[in-house]
Formats: structure tokens, C-alpha cells, sequence
């Protein structure tokens, strides 16, 4: 009933936008919260949006969009990578209706590649490129950067080339940067010294003009190693509990099979806590053990289930039962190749986003292109499913043709989050140069058990907008600002 009634709504709201569009001329700009959300973007591709869920395009034109970072002020600072970052006035008309006023390039820098975080108090800004983190000052009145300084260096590797920044609100002091490795299956990620497949922690806090930049493998304080390439950081907003997604492995045979398309799962690890209960000296596995997601046709599956950490050959040095002993699993395993780059908790600590980047090496049916949300407990601080889930991540917002993004398609492909004061989800995607922003607007599925709605009004359908397997399509010819509640 639920559902019938809300794709009712829409339809509603659909109607009226037809209306309204036959009888307005081209978008006015709106000028007060009473006013439509006409300020619209059209994609030039189809896509998704769970139920309960509206998807507004807020900016295009941003080249390779990696890293984003709100500002207090309302702004929205992109990296654009190998071009600098750009800083998006957005303004807030009606809550799910957004848009940009103008923007400004505030750094101009090719080497900048994805890495972004502001400091506490909004005023130094820091970014990064495959070698360095660099800190400016930052002043969010006219969004400009200035007195640059070099505060991190020496992390230049091939393969994985971003090095995400994460600064804790609560432990300013301290600047979080993961580093993947080299290669896919790296021998550099085993000696600790190397500084490869960690996320480390710098002391910003008694830094000087005059500071040499940190040497990455030989300073700072270890949060996490054994981390193939852990894209996305975040902390839980009420324990302060430390997080990160790591990608994992590709093209991998056990004991000579291939088991790449469906293993191993991509990962959600934890660290501890910033105030000084870390677990720095948990190894979680590469580039020696992977957990296991799916377990159909698993070669010498023995005991293992999903979650578990299994080795790619058994031999007395390595094998599933050192793998077990010796490292640690993830706290949560997604499918595998989905790419997870980003991860943040909404302020009730009740949900963390996960943005996929989407699969480049399934040999079937591409996985990913996609943001999800995990349930949490927000007292305990950990994730409501349980290490052995299979479907801890309910999709809310995806690209419509998955087959589309294949091989350089101009699609959906999720890169950075945020979450603001008001529980908007801005996130950005590197293929199509773009940020959308994603509002919660009514009541939301849970769980699996719930009949998916199958309405597929021919009237609705006729418009590119029809409601498929719980998901609501949007289509390339409509203007999506008014789904769910803009008029
Ligand atoms: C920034 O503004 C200029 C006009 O000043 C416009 O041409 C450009 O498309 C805008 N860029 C973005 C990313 O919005
Ligand atoms: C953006 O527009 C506002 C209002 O017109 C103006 O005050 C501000 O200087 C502009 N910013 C940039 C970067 O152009
Ligand atoms: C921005 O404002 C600061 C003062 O807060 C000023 O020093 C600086 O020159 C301004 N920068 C630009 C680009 O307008
Ligand atoms: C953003 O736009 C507002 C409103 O026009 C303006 O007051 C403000 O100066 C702009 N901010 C920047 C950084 O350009
Ligand atoms: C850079 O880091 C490597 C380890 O990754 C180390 O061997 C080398 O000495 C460092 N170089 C400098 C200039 O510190
Ligand atoms: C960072 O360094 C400052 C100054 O040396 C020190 O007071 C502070 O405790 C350090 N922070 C951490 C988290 O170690
Ligand atoms: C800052 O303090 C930390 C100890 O908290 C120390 O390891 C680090 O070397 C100091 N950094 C500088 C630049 O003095
Ligand atoms: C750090 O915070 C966690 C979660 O609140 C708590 O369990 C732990 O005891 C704290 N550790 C220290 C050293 O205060
Ligand atoms: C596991 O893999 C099989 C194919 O080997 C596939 O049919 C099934 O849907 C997969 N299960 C999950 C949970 O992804
Ligand atoms: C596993 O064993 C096979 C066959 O002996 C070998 O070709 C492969 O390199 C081994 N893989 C690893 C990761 O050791």
C-alpha cells in the first residue's frame, strides 16, 4: 500500500511538471524558498533512484570530479583531477533544490588528483597529488587559498596513485592519509617500513612555515596496514570509531582456478579510535588473505563462509588457517569489483553512504556504478549486519544502463561524498564531470523482505520516468529537479 501511494506522489508531481513545462519559458532563476525548483541540469544519461529518494544534478563541467568537501559557508570545493580544485557557490533555495550562483578556481594544479579535507575550523585547506599533501589558507568569504605549503611527501607509486585525506573534528591534530600500493597483488605492501597499503596519521598541529614535509613510510602513526587500497575514510559521528573501504584484488585464481568474477569481496574495515585506542597493529590481510564473499563454486571451500580471510594457495607458509590466526577480516564484505571510494556517516550515525565506482573486470554483468547506504547501530558504533552479510548495502541511487559505462561510456560513476547539516547526500562522479545532490523526501524501503513495486504506468513510462524493482528510472528527457517533491 505503501508503495502504491508514494508512486502515486510522483505521478502527481510528474503531472504537474508537464503542465508547468508546456506553459514556462526556460528555467527562471528562482529567487525565494516559495518559488519552483527550476534551476535544473539534465543528464545525458539514465538514473535510479530508490524509493523515498529524490537525485538532483547540481553541477557539470567539473572535468575528472574526485575528492568534494563542503565548506562553512555553504560552498562545495571539487577536486578536478589533473586541473586543481574548483569552488561551487551553492545556495540553498528549497532543501532538495541546491544550485550553483557561480564558481571559482581556487588552486590551479594538475598534480592534484583526488584528496581533499578542510581543517576544524574551516580555514587551512589541504589537498593532495600521488607524491604530496599540501596546506593552504583558506578563506571561504572569496574562496581563495593562499601561503602554500608542503607538509607530507615521498608517496610516488605506480598503480593506486590518490591518497585520501581525512581529518577527525574532534582529533584535529591529526591528518589521516591511506596510500594503496603499486600493483595488484603487491610484495611492496609487506614490510611495514615501505609505507604501501597503510593509511598513516600526521601531527599537523605543531607544524611551522619552516617544517620540513613529512617523510610518509618513515613518520607519523600507523592507523592500518594490510590495506590493498582503502579509498574511503570516515569516522562514526557519536564513538569516533575509524573506518575505511578498501578495493581489493582483481583477476585472481585459488589453487590455479579462476575465481575473479565473484571473489574476493570488497572490504569495510575498522580501526579504533583517534583518542588513543587504535588498533594500529592489525594487519588486515594483503597482500596475503581475502575474504571471501561469494561462496558458489569456491574452490577447497571447506569451512569458509562469506566473510571469512582465505589464502590463493595453501602451502605451510600461507594457507586459510593462517589467514584466520594471523589477520584480521573486514567488519563487512560488498561484492566484488564494485570499488567502493568513499564512505560518510550522516550525523545520527545511524547510515553510512558508500559510493561504488562500478567494476571494470567482471567478465558478466558489471557491479557498482552506484551509491549505497549501511544500516549502523549508532550506540555501539558498528554496522547493524553482521561480518557475514551479503546485502549490508541497500542501493539508493545508481546509473541506469549499466552496460552504457562499458568501455568509456558516459555514465554514473560515484567518486566522493558528502553529507550535510540537513542529511543531503552530494556526491560526485568522475566520468561525467558532475555532482548530484541526494535527498531523502519520503518514506524509504527497508530491508529485502518487502514486495518490490512493479507499477509501470504506460502514461509515466511515456514521460522516460517508470518505476522498475523498487527503483524509481529517470530518464535522459525530463527534468529531475522535480521528482519527489521540488514543485
Ligand atoms: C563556471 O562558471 C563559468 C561562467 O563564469 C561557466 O562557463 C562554467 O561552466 C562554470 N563551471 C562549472 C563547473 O559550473
Ligand atoms: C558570485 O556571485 C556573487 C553574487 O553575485 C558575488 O558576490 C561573488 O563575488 C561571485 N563570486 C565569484 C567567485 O565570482
Ligand atoms: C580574500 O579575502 C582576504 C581577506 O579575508 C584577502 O586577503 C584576499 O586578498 C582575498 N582574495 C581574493 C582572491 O579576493
Ligand atoms: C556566493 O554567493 C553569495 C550570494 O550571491 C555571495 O554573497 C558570496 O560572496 C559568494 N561566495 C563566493 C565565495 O563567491
Ligand atoms: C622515500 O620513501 C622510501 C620508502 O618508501 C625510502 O626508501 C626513501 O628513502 C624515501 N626517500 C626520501 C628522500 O626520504
Ligand atoms: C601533536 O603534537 C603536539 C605538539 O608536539 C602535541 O602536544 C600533541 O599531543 C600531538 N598530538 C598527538 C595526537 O600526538
Ligand atoms: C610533532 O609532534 C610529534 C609528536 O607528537 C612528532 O612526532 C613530530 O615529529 C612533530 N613534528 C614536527 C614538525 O615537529
Ligand atoms: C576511546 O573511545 C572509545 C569509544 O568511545 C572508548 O571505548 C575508549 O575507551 C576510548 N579510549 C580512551 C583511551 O579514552
Ligand atoms: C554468487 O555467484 C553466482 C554465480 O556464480 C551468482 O549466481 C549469485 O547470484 C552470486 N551471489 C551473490 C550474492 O552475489
Ligand atoms: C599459487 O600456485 C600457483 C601454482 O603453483 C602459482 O603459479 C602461483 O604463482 C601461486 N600464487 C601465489 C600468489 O603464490
Amino acid at each position: 500500500m505503501r508503495l502504491l501511494f508514494t508512486t502515486a506522489a510522483l505521478l502527481l508531481d510528474f503531472n504537474s511538471l508537464v503542465q508547468a513545462q508546456a506553459t514556462l519559458p526556460p528555467p527562471p532563476q528562482p529567487t525565494s524558498s516559495s518559488e519552483t525548483c527550476a534551476i535544473s541540469l539534465t543528464p545525458s544519461y539514465e538514473v535510479k533512484v530508490a524509493q523515498g529518494w529524490t537525485a538532483h544534478l547540481l553541477a557539470r563541467n567539473l572535468g575528472t570530479a574526485r575528492g568534494i568537501k563542503l565548506d562553512d559557508r555553504g560552498g562545495l570545493l571539487v577536486v578536478s583531477s589533473q586541473r586543481g580544485i574548483i569552488h561551487l557557490n551553492v545556495t540553498d533555495r528549497a532543501s532538495t533544490c541546491p544550485y550553483v550562483i557561480n564558481n571559482t578556481t581556487v588552486v590551479e594544479d594538475d598534480r592534484l588528483n583526488h584528496g581533499i579535507e578542510l581543517s576544524p575550523n574551516g580555514r587551512t585547506l589541504y589537498a593532495s597529488s600521488r607524491e604530496s599533501v599540501w596546506a593552504w589558507d583558506y578563506d571561504p568569504s572569496n574562496a581563495s587559498a593562499t601561503n602554500r605549503r608542503e607538509i607530507i611527501t615521498n608517496m610516488t607509486n605506480t598503480g593506486h596513485v590518490t591518497r585520501t585525506l581525512f581529518l577527525s573534528p574532534s582529533h584535529p591534530d591529526l591528518l589521516l592519509v591511506s596510500r594503496g600500493s603499486a600493483e595488484n597483488l603487491d610484495p611492496l605492501a609487506i614490510p611495514l617500513e615501505n609505507g604501501i597499503s597503510q593509511i598513516r596519521a600526521f601531527n599537523i598541529s605543531n607544524l611551522t612555515s619552516s617544517s620540513p614535509p613529512y617523510n610518509y613510510a618513515s613518520s607519523g602513526l600507523l592507523i592500518g596496514w594490510g590495506l590493498r587500497n582503502s579509498v574511503g575514510i570516515a569516522e562514526h559521528p557519536l564513538t569516533g570509531g575509524i573506518f575505511s573501504v578498501e578495493n581489493n584484488i582483481d583477476q585472481t585464481f585459488r589453487l590455479g582456478i579462476d575465481i575473479h568474477e565473484e571473489n574476493p569481496g570488497e572490504e569495510l574495515n575498522f580501526h579504533g579510535f583517534l583518542n588513543g585506542s587504535l588498533l594500529s597493529n592489525q594487519h588486515h590481510g594483503y597482500p596475503h588473505c581475502f575474504p571471501l564473499y561469494n561462496n558458489t563454486a569456491f574452490p577447497e571451500l571447506n569451512s569458509l563462509t562469506t566473510g571469512d580471510q582465505f589464502s590463493l594457495n595453501q602451502t605451510a607458509e600461507l594457507n586459510d588457517e593462517f589467514c584466520a590466526r594471523d589477520y584480521v577480516p573486514p567488519g563487512l564484505t560488498f561484492k566484488a569489483h564494485m570499488a567502493p571510494l568513499d564512505i560518510k556517516f550522516n550525523t545520527a550515525g545511524n547510515k553510512a553512504f558508500v559510493s561504488f565506482h562500478g567494476s571494470w573486470n567482471r567478465d558478466e554483468e558489471p557491479e557498482g556504478y552506484k551509491v549505497s547506504v549501511v544500516d549502523w547501530d549508532a550506540e555501539s558504533g558498528q554496522p547493524v549486519h553482521s561480518r557475514r552479510s551479503l546485502n549490508a548495502a541497500r542501493d539508493v541511487f545508481a546509473t541506469g544502463d549499466i552496460h552504457r559505462c562499458r568501455p568509456d561510456g558516459v555514465c554514473l560513476r560515484p567518486v566522493g561524498l558528502q553529507v550535510d547539516d540537513r542529511g543531503r547526500v552530494f556526491v560526485s562522479s568522475d566520468y561525467s564531470g558532475e555532482v548530484w545532490v541526494l535527498e531523502q523526501t519520503g518514506e524509504v524501503e527497508e530491508g529485502p523482505e518487502e514486495e518490490p513495486a512493479t507499477t509501470s504506468n504506460p502514461a509515466v513510462r511515456g514521460f522516460g520516468m517508470v518505476r522498475t524493482e523498487g527503483w524509481l528510472v529517470m530518464g535522459v528527457t525530463i527534468t529531475l529537479s522535480f521528482v519527489g517533491g521540488c514543485l
